[in-house]
């Protein structure tokens, strides 16, 4: 089947617009996808026709509204070949995954003198909650250095593991360089070492199919904005005989089996157990949308499709005179750059003027701007909808700027 990018891009309303008198070239979607009137009209029909509190309803809107989320709960679960439902928590997105994994799982199994080790490449996500739990159990974290080139460098990574080593927490595709990281092989090799594993897929899930059982992790996480889906609602694998042996991390209602004033409280099974309070069940509307959109689109298309554009872009890019562009030559999603010495501030500005977004600064990332001795990158991510003109606008734009700015 051919791919029609005229009937994909008609799907995004947002796309019709201009910016500064321009077309509108959003090459942002790595930070932000946009959503297809699919996904806006599910979240819409919810709370014009479906909209109740759910779990403790008895009447129908409420019973209705909780089979919604669970089936979208089960949706998830097939999305990621996960064993069953009851290995999906609901999260606000990739962060809270990860905070819940280290708060929960590293708050009750970590001690003293463990360590955890992540990469030189993650998001501030993947690093900030490990710091935290291990600064209060007093443990270290660890990280895989990079190459030249913008990889894992492997081969550090048996120096690092060790008889203490109690997790490793790795990126699927690195937000700022687009590197797709062979997390089955990690993954493989922490297990064979007893060690504990979480993937961050949130630059992952929409560009390849993903298995969690086929990777082997332990955890996996994403948010639903990135995947065409709504803000404030994101996902949490982890294996059923990991949840099972977590202590909830957040108490209050929805979570709890029974609470006595007098003999304390009892927890729900997992995942409810990691769901206090009410729930974003208009963006776990969307995200069910959104889920059902990509797999109608087919991820192997999807793919394709993506690495055709991705490689007319990076060979557009080459064109331009004084443009550094960082990251291995094989990438999903992101292109990250500098123009010249020019703050990435200033090419972003530029750009904007002309209707072209994307993303500067340092991309939560600031242990890989450190690598690369920068303060800041420019970022073009380009996903399902994005066309080789508005990667021929981004050269072009980049050209003049370069003549304007010298
Ligand atoms: C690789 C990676 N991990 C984690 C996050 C955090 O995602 P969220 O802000 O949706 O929680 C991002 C967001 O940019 C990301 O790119």
């Amino acid at each position: 089947m051919s791919f029609d990018l005229a009937r994909v891009r008609a799907e995004f309303p947002v796309l019709a617009r201009e910016v500064n008198g321009q077309p509108l070239a959003y090459l942002d979607s790595a930070a932000s996808a946009q959503k297809p009137q699919g996904v806006i009209d599910a979240e819409s029909h919810f709370y014009q026709h479906g909209y109740a509190a759910v779990h403790r309803g008895i009447h129908t809107l409420s019973a209705e509204a909780t089979t919604e989320m669970e089936n979208v709960r089960t949706q998830a679960a097939a999305f990621l070949n996960a064993a069953s439902p009851e290995e999906i928590v609901f999260v606000k997105g990739t962060t809270e995954a990860i905070n819940l994994v280290a708060s929960s799982w590293g708050g009750s199994q970590l001690q003293a003198g463990d360590n955890i080790i992540i990469t030189e490449m993650e998001h501030h996500a993947n690093i900030v909650p490990w710091q935290m739990v291990a600064e209060r159990v007093g443990a270290e974290v660890r990280f895989i250095p990079l190459t030249e080139t913008g990889e894992l460098d492997l081969s550090a990574l048996p120096g690092l593991i060790d008889s203490r080593t109690r997790m490793l927490a790795v990126t699927q595709v690195s937000n700022v360089l687009g590197t797709v990281n062979p997390v089955k092989e990690i993954v493989a090799q922490a297990k064979a070492a007893g060690v504990a594993t979480l993937v961050d897929g949130a630059q992952a899930v929409m560009h390849q199919q993903v298995d969690v059982q086929d990777l082997g992790c332990d955890f996996y996480a994403f948010s639903g904005h990135k995947i065409y889906g709504p803000s404030g609602i994101g996902i949490l694998y982890g294996r059923k005989a990991m949840l099972d042996k977590m202590p909830p991390w957040e108490g209050g209602g929805s979570m709890i089996a029974t609470v006595s004033l007098t003999e304390g409280t009892t927890y729900a099974a997992a995942p409810w157990r990691f769901e206090a309070g009410s729930p974003n069940t208009g963006g776990i509307m969307g995200l069910g949308a959104a889920l059902a959109w990509v797999t109608e689109q087919g991820l192997d298309v999807i793919h394709q499709r993506e690495q055709t554009l991705m490689r007319y872009a990076l060979d557009k890019l080459a064109s331009v005179p004084d443009l550094t562009i960082y990251g291995p030559q094989a990438r999903a999603g992101v292109i990250a750059f500098n123009l010249g010495q020019h703050h990435a501030y200033d090419v972003g500005s530029f750009l904007d003027q002309y209707g072209i977004a994307i993303r500067t600064g340092h991309h939560c990332a600031m242990p890989l701007m450190h690598h690369y001795g920068v303060p800041a990158m420019c970022r073009a991510s380009f996903v399902l909808y994005n066309s080789e003109e508005e990667a021929d606008r981004l050269a072009a734009g980049l050209t003049r700027i370069h003549r304007l700015l010298g």
